[in-house]
Protein backbone atom coordinates (compact mmCIF):
# COMPACT_ATOMS: atom_id res chain seq x y z
CA UNK A 1 0.00 0.00 0.00
CA UNK A 2 1.18 3.82 -0.85
CA UNK A 3 2.31 5.86 2.22
CA UNK A 4 1.38 9.78 2.57
CA UNK A 5 2.71 12.66 5.01
CA UNK A 6 -0.38 14.07 6.39
CA UNK A 7 -0.16 16.94 9.41
CA UNK A 8 -3.10 18.82 10.81
CA UNK A 9 -1.17 22.90 10.93
CA UNK A 10 -1.24 24.79 14.69
CA UNK A 11 -5.02 26.63 13.72
CA UNK A 12 -6.36 23.47 12.86
CA UNK A 13 -5.28 21.33 16.01
CA UNK A 14 -6.18 24.41 17.95
CA UNK A 15 -9.52 24.92 16.52
CA UNK A 16 -10.70 21.62 17.66
CA UNK A 17 -10.54 19.98 13.97
CA UNK A 18 -8.50 16.71 14.57
CA UNK A 19 -11.62 14.29 14.48
CA UNK A 20 -13.51 15.94 11.78
CA UNK A 21 -10.38 15.75 9.65
CA UNK A 22 -9.21 12.14 10.65
CA UNK A 23 -13.00 11.31 10.36
CA UNK A 24 -13.16 12.39 6.94
CA UNK A 25 -9.97 9.77 6.30
CA UNK A 26 -11.10 6.88 7.88
CA UNK A 27 -14.58 7.28 6.30
CA UNK A 28 -12.71 7.27 2.83
CA UNK A 29 -11.57 4.12 4.01
CA UNK A 30 -7.44 5.23 4.88
CA UNK A 31 -5.66 3.70 7.41
CA UNK A 32 -4.16 5.95 9.94
CA UNK A 33 -0.48 4.12 10.29
CA UNK A 34 0.55 6.22 12.69
CA UNK A 35 -0.15 9.27 14.39
CA UNK A 36 1.53 11.91 17.06
CA UNK A 37 0.83 14.92 18.50
CA UNK A 38 4.01 17.20 17.83
CA UNK A 39 5.96 20.49 18.50
CA UNK A 40 8.26 21.27 15.47
CA UNK A 41 11.74 22.56 16.21
CA UNK A 42 12.67 24.89 14.13
CA UNK A 43 15.35 22.28 12.43
CA UNK A 44 12.11 19.71 12.45
CA UNK A 45 10.41 22.71 10.01
CA UNK A 46 13.54 23.18 7.97
CA UNK A 47 14.03 19.67 6.90
CA UNK A 48 10.32 19.21 5.94
CA UNK A 49 9.93 22.65 3.77
CA UNK A 50 13.30 22.26 2.49
CA UNK A 51 12.52 23.19 -1.15
CA UNK A 52 11.27 26.51 0.30
CA UNK A 53 13.65 28.01 2.40
CA UNK A 54 14.61 30.31 0.37
CA UNK A 55 11.07 31.64 -0.57
CA UNK A 56 9.47 35.46 0.65
CA UNK A 57 7.05 33.62 2.51
CA UNK A 58 9.18 31.28 4.15
CA UNK A 59 9.73 33.37 7.68
CA UNK A 60 5.58 33.65 7.72
CA UNK A 61 5.30 29.82 7.13
CA UNK A 62 7.91 28.34 9.54
CA UNK A 63 6.04 31.02 12.37
CA UNK A 64 2.79 29.85 11.38
CA UNK A 65 3.87 25.87 11.79
CA UNK A 66 5.76 26.23 14.83
CA UNK A 67 2.70 28.47 16.70
CA UNK A 68 1.67 25.38 18.68
CA UNK A 69 1.83 21.57 17.84
CA UNK A 70 0.88 20.14 14.96
CA UNK A 71 -1.03 16.33 14.40
CA UNK A 72 1.08 14.20 11.85
CA UNK A 73 0.28 11.53 10.81
CA UNK A 74 0.87 8.16 8.24
CA UNK A 75 -1.91 7.51 5.50
CA UNK A 76 -1.67 4.44 3.85
CA UNK A 77 -3.95 2.85 0.79
CA UNK A 78 -3.48 2.62 -2.59
CA UNK A 79 -3.44 5.68 -4.60
CA UNK A 80 -3.35 7.42 -1.54
CA UNK A 81 -0.60 10.25 -2.15
CA UNK A 82 -3.14 11.75 -5.35
CA UNK A 83 -6.67 10.64 -3.77
CA UNK A 84 -5.65 12.54 -0.25
CA UNK A 85 -4.54 15.45 -2.48
CA UNK A 86 -7.97 15.51 -3.92
CA UNK A 87 -9.50 15.58 -0.53
CA UNK A 88 -7.29 18.38 1.03
CA UNK A 89 -8.21 21.01 -2.26
CA UNK A 90 -5.35 23.66 -3.46
CA UNK A 91 -3.01 25.82 -1.64
CA UNK A 92 -4.86 28.67 -1.64
CA UNK A 93 -8.02 27.53 0.55
CA UNK A 94 -10.25 30.51 -1.03
CA UNK A 95 -10.24 28.83 -4.42
CA UNK A 96 -10.37 25.23 -2.55
CA UNK A 97 -13.86 23.88 -4.06
CA UNK A 98 -16.58 22.87 -1.23
CA UNK A 99 -16.17 19.48 0.00
CA UNK A 100 -12.60 19.71 -0.02
CA UNK A 101 -10.61 20.01 3.46
CA UNK A 102 -9.87 23.31 2.85
CA UNK A 103 -12.82 24.38 0.61
CA UNK A 104 -14.75 23.42 4.27
CA UNK A 105 -12.46 24.80 6.77
CA UNK A 106 -10.04 27.34 5.65
CA UNK A 107 -10.07 30.85 3.95
CA UNK A 108 -6.16 32.20 3.03
CA UNK A 109 -3.18 30.32 1.69
CA UNK A 110 -0.93 30.54 4.95
CA UNK A 111 -3.57 29.20 7.32
CA UNK A 112 -4.92 26.52 5.13
CA UNK A 113 -5.24 23.63 7.68
CA UNK A 114 -3.47 20.69 6.68
CA UNK A 115 -0.18 19.91 5.07
CA UNK A 116 -0.13 16.57 2.36
CA UNK A 117 2.66 15.24 0.96
CA UNK A 118 2.55 15.47 -3.19
CA UNK A 119 4.40 12.98 -4.68
CA UNK A 120 6.10 9.54 -4.30
CA UNK A 121 9.19 10.57 -3.31
CA UNK A 122 8.24 14.08 -1.04
CA UNK A 123 5.95 11.46 0.65
CA UNK A 124 8.96 8.77 1.50
CA UNK A 125 11.22 11.97 2.36
CA UNK A 126 8.98 13.58 4.37
CA UNK A 127 7.91 10.65 6.31
CA UNK A 128 11.78 9.65 7.08
CA UNK A 129 11.99 12.91 8.86
CA UNK A 130 9.41 12.09 11.41
CA UNK A 131 8.93 8.31 11.93
CA UNK A 132 10.89 5.18 11.64
CA UNK A 133 9.66 2.23 10.11
S1 LIG B 1 4.89 25.85 -4.87
O1 LIG B 1 5.21 27.18 -5.38
O2 LIG B 1 3.86 25.18 -5.65
O3 LIG B 1 6.09 25.02 -4.69
O4 LIG B 1 4.36 26.12 -3.45
P1 LIG B 1 3.07 25.51 -2.80
O5 LIG B 1 3.08 24.03 -2.92
O6 LIG B 1 1.89 26.24 -3.30
O7 LIG B 1 3.31 25.90 -1.30
C1 LIG B 1 4.32 25.31 -0.56
C2 LIG B 1 4.01 25.44 0.91
O8 LIG B 1 4.14 26.80 1.29
C3 LIG B 1 2.90 27.28 1.79
N1 LIG B 1 2.71 28.62 1.26
C4 LIG B 1 2.62 29.72 1.99
N2 LIG B 1 2.68 29.91 3.30
C5 LIG B 1 2.53 31.18 3.74
N3 LIG B 1 2.35 32.26 2.95
C6 LIG B 1 2.30 32.11 1.62
N4 LIG B 1 2.14 33.18 0.84
C7 LIG B 1 2.44 30.80 1.07
N5 LIG B 1 2.44 30.28 -0.18
C8 LIG B 1 2.60 28.95 -0.05
C9 LIG B 1 1.83 26.34 1.31
O9 LIG B 1 0.75 26.27 2.21
C10 LIG B 1 2.58 25.04 1.23
O10 LIG B 1 2.60 24.42 2.49
P2 LIG B 1 2.10 22.91 2.62
O11 LIG B 1 2.33 22.55 4.05
O12 LIG B 1 2.92 22.11 1.66
O13 LIG B 1 0.64 22.94 2.27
Amino acid sequence: MEKTLVFIKPDGVERGLVGTVLNRFEQRGIKVERLELKQLTETEVDAHYQEHLERDFYPNLKRYIMSGPIVVMVLAADNVIAIVRKMVGVTNSAEAEPGTIRGDYALTTQNNIIHASDSVESAEREIANFFNY
